[in-house]
């Protein structure tokens, strides 16, 4: 028998919600996925899932940003032979598998893509996960993000963290973090390794040939070096301001990738080098940064330059550039900045460095610039003091006397513990770098007041209120 899920007494212990952050990579993309190096930190644009548990006999999917409502019968699924997904503890999504997961589906030929991936990537992880219950849960699944989609910001690793993360739960394959009183939490390290592996086959799912960067920076969070799935947290970087500007123009990872790859196979001595290239610029940029810890010099920002300008020029070599982003970086060089792409490229993101010593009105005219190009920019910064706390857990380095560890005020190291649920409906709208990865939180009875920023947002949101989420837009209206 299916058992409720929660803590004993909590008021809303039928409901869970799991949020897990975007990502920017500062060095290393698509040379990452061919075994070199990334650096990538965590972004405070976050995905949001709410599970609860329910006795109509179907599973329901919504995903209001993309439009998406899903309901399938856990009689049917439960009928379903899926001796398809091996035995093991992490299954492998072969291209078989997902030819046969859309019959599973019942996809219409006409299915959008990024819907149908989606679709594939949820019912995936929920045969994998709760084949092993004695029947399969009728659960109501709604996932909602800040992160814009396909631009580059890690909103389908966040989406897969945070399915991994709640069917997990759900099906106690790890344990509820959160205890009486707890506004948010989060898990052991053993479980988030087991998230991190699960996400990455939900990525698998969605990108074919992920490098899996991308889901574990969603899930550790902070800032940190990727190679061949070993992770570790970056030594104490200094603080660095950017602009994070996103070009809108669409791409898809899994083309990108794939395309890299056919540059690789059909001109191997260019290709090569330049990977190996891009895998001395992120070592580099790790070196230099770690040498910023204690006294930022003037030099050293001139070093971060030269090696953000090499980057974007192999990235381009690459074939992964697009007009947009060759824009975004004449518009910042002519204010002597220096941009480069982040993630897949083919449009999507950039990031611009900001020196210090760089005036407030010079950074205003820059946005200024790139938002009159129709792209929207955002100053951030990557790498302040407290984003050392949760990389404290990173595998390979001691964990935390008890599980988890105290979530930390994003902005205030001394904060009390606040729920970035309820920063976005509070107004917190700066897309900050190096938040906490996956965490389980529990609603709030009282939300904050809408801020600006929520208000601001407010265009992309969906009715909380329909989906039987207490939202601060509901009290606002
Ligand atoms: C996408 O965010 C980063 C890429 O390197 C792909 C990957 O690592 O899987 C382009």
């Amino acid at each position: 028998m299916f058992k409720p899920i929660g803590f004993p007494g909590a008021m809303l212990s039928e409901v869970l919600l799991v949020s897990a952050p975007g990502k920017v990579i500062l060095h290393g993309e698509h040379a990452v996925v061919h075994g070199k190096v990334a650096l990538a930190v965590a972004l405070n644009l976050r995905t949001f899932l709410r599970l609860q548990p329910h006795g109509n006999g179907k599973v329901d999917l919504s995903l209001p940003n993309i439009g998406i409502k899903w309901a399938w019968d856990v009689a049917r699924l439960q009928l379903l032979d899926t001796g398809f997904l091996e035995q093991g503890d992490v299954t492998t999504p072969t291209p078989e598998l997902v030819e046969k997961l859309k019959e599973v589906a019942g996809l219409p030929d006409d299915c959008a893509v990024t819907e149908s991936l989606a679709v594939l990537a949820f019912l995936y992880l929920y045969l994998s996960i709760c084949r092993k219950q004695r029947a399969l849960p009728s659960l109501d699944i709604v996932v909602w993000s800040e992160l814009p989609h396909g631009a580059g910001l890690g909103s389908s690793a966040a989406y897969s963290v945070c399915l991994a993360a709640a069917l997990l739960t759900v099906c106690e394959e790890i344990p509820n973090p959160l205890k009486d009183g707890d506004c948010v939490n989060r898990w052991t390290k053993e479980d988030l390794e087991l998230i991190n592996k699960w996400a990455f086959q939900g990525e698998r799912v969605i990108h074919g040939n992920p490098s899996g960067v991308d889901n574990a920076v969603s899930t550790w969070g902070g800032a940190l070096r990727y190679q061949q799935g070993k992770i570790s947290s970056l030594k104490r970087p200094p603080a660095l301001q950017i602009l994070l500007t996103n070009t809108k123009v669409p791409r898809n990872t899994r083309t990108l990738v794939a395309g890299v790859r056919n540059r690789l196979l059909k001109f191997p001595e260019i290709v090569a080098p330049l990977l190996t290239s891009i895998d001395a610029i992120s070592l580099e940029c790790e070196r230099v940064l770690g040498e910023m810890e204690e006294a930022p010099a003037p030099e050293q920002y001139l070093v971060l330059e030269e090696l953000i300008d090499m980057n974007q020029h192999h990235l381009n070599a690459l074939g992964v550039g697009h007009a947009s982003l060759d824009q975004l970086c004449q518009v910042t060089r002519a204010r002597g900045l220096h941009s480069k792409l982040t993630g897949a490229g083919g449009g999507g993101c950039g990031i611009t460095l900001l020196k210090p010593g760089l005036e407030q009105p010079e950074v205003e005219a820059t946005k200024q610039a790139l938002t009159s190009c129709g792209f929207d920019c955002w100053e951030t910064s990557i790498g302040a003091p407290w984003c050392l706390h949760p990389l404290s857990h990173l595998p390979g380095q001691p964990s935390p006397a008890s599980p988890g560890w105290p979530l930390r005020g994003a902005h205030d190291t001394a904060a009390p513990p606040r729920c970035p649920f309820l920063d976005y409906f509070g107004g917190c709208n700066s897309p900050l770098c190096c938040p906490v990865g996956a965490q389980l939180l529990t609603l709030l009875e009282r939300p904050q007041p809408l801020g600006d920023a929520g208000r601001a947002l407010q265009s992309q949101r969906w009715d909380l209120q329909r989906h039987g989420l207490r939202s601060a837009s509901s009290e606002a209206s």
